[in-house]
């Protein structure tokens, strides 16, 4: 047998695909059906040196172009329901040089904002070492306005947040008791990575809340979730404020960490990551989510044969975290920023847009970006806005965000 013959034997066996199960009219127009079955075999790979996380793999029978034109991908039925009927994708802003658009995404809602910040590690905007990273805004009732454009950037104003004092270098950030928490990854070695508390609303008065664990300084804090039924903090400290030339070596291991606001008392809940980054817990509360984007070392490249993976590990009572396992494995690129949904879907800012799993693992969809997303958030139900560095999209779909009421 050919072995063009053998697939299509193998295409046989395994029976109706996916394909003729939703092609149609309940298709929506902005989303398109990726057959994985179509591609288990393919005719030529490249080796490694040629083809690995960096690459953006394109489906046969597909472009890059087809891709990008009918951005939410369809991988299983059960990604109709996250969409709904009428999804939409629109690139709000864009800044050519300059990453503006990175990361800590968070929704204020009391004023209906969308808070994210710059790339504190990015050359181009000589962020990091002499210059903090910057918090930005824009108003949602703004990006609604332009939801049926595929592009308006130019559009939808971005407002830079006065903090005061500034958060340095902020990162990672979530709702908190009706203020923010910001990550900051501190800056050389006298600006320690911190805990920072922010005031949503003028004039945007910040108090950091954690600065050190017994005196020493951690190694750049990243990203920062409540747990929904203890509402401690939880957050992860990884070394890429070393890696973009930032900050000094580090001083602990990578690790992720709680804080009990009411005691002061700081606790490791787990360790042995290569690079620990993006944490969230299930909207239950019975699972936590850990990002690991090891194959990334900021400057000093990639070592594709280290983690791209999101591990979940059960919350036990005590709120400490057990029962690690892998639950997914990205490509392209590798897994930062994660959220759930209300169903307890899991969303991740991968190195082609957003991936999203059921709650077992398995790929449901995207929302194809053909670039790099490192963050993204849910604006309460049907609204989320996702950063791509020199880009900022917002989205509409039927999907509703994990936002616990302890949050706020
Ligand atoms: C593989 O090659 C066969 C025979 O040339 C061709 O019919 C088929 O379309 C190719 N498949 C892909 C995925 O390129
Ligand atoms: C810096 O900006 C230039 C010009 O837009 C771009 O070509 C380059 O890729 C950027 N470098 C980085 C590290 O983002
Ligand atoms: C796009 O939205 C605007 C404002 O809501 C509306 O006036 C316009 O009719 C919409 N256009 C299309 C093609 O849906
Ligand atoms: C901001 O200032 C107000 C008024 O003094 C205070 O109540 C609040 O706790 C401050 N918030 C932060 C995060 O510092
Ligand atoms: C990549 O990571 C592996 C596992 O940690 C290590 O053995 C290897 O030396 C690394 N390679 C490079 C090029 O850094």
């Amino acid at each position: 047998m050919t072995a063009a013959s053998v697939l299509v034997a193998g295409l046989a066996l395994l029976g109706p695909s996916l394909l003729s199960r939703v092609e149609g009219s309940e298709l929506p127009a902005q989303a398109q059906v990726i057959n994985q079955r179509a591609f288990n075999v393919l005719n030529t790979t490249q080796p490694p040196a040629e083809f690995n996380a960096d690459n953006i793999f394109v489906p046969p029978g597909h472009s890059e172009d087809s891709l990008t034109k009918r951005p939410f991908h369809v991988y299983d039925d059960e990604f109709l329901k996250v969409i709904g009927s009428n999804p939409t994708l629109t690139r709000i802003a864009h800044s050519p040089k300059d990453p503006l658009f990175h990361e800590a995404v968070v929704w204020s809602r009391e004023t209906d904002e969308m808070f994210f910040v710059q790339n504190a590690g990015a050359k181009n905007s000589s962020t990091g070492l002499h210059k903090s990273a910057i918090i930005e805004k824009i108003s949602l009732k703004d990006a609604a306005t332009v939801s049926n454009k595929s592009d308006a950037s130019g559009l939808v104003k971005v407002t830079t947040v006065p903090s005061s004092p500034m958060v340095i270098n902020p990162n990672g950030a979530t709702n908190y008791r009706g203020e923010i928490i910001f990550t900051g990854e501190g800056q050389g070695n006298d600006t320690p990575p911190a805990l920072w508390l922010m005031n949503p609303q003028k004039p945007y008065n910040t108090t950091v809340i954690l600065n050190n664990y017994f005196g020493r300084q951690f190694n750049s804090l990243n990203d920062v979730s409540i747990h929904p039924k203890n509402k401690d903090i939880y957050f992860t400290d990884t070394i890429y404020g070393y890696v973009q030339d930032f900050r000094p070596a580090p001083g602990l291991q990578d690790q992720v960490y709680r804080l009990n606001p009411d005691t002061g008392a700081v606790t490791v809940v787990a360790d042995r990551f290569d690079h620990p980054n993006g944490f969230t817990f299930s909207p239950d509360g019975e699972y936590a989510y850990v990002t690991d984007t090891g194959i990334n070392y900021g400057f000093y490249g990639m070592n594709y044969t280290t983690a791209a993976s999101i591990y979940r590990f059960d919350v036990k009572k005590d709120g400490t975290l057990d029962n690690r396992k892998v639950f997914a494995f990205v490509s392209p690129g590798a897994p930062d920023g994660i959220h759930c949904d209300s169903q307890g879907n899991v969303y991740a800012g991968c190195g082609d847009g957003v991936q999203v799993w059921n709650p077992s693992g398995k790929l449901i969809g995207k929302i194809y970006l053909g670039a790099t997303s490192a963050n993204f958030n849910f604006a309460g139900k049907g609204r989320m806005v996702i950063c791509a560095e020199t880009d900022l999209y917002y989205v509409t779909l039927a999907a509703e965000g994990s936002f616990v009421e302890s949050e706020m």
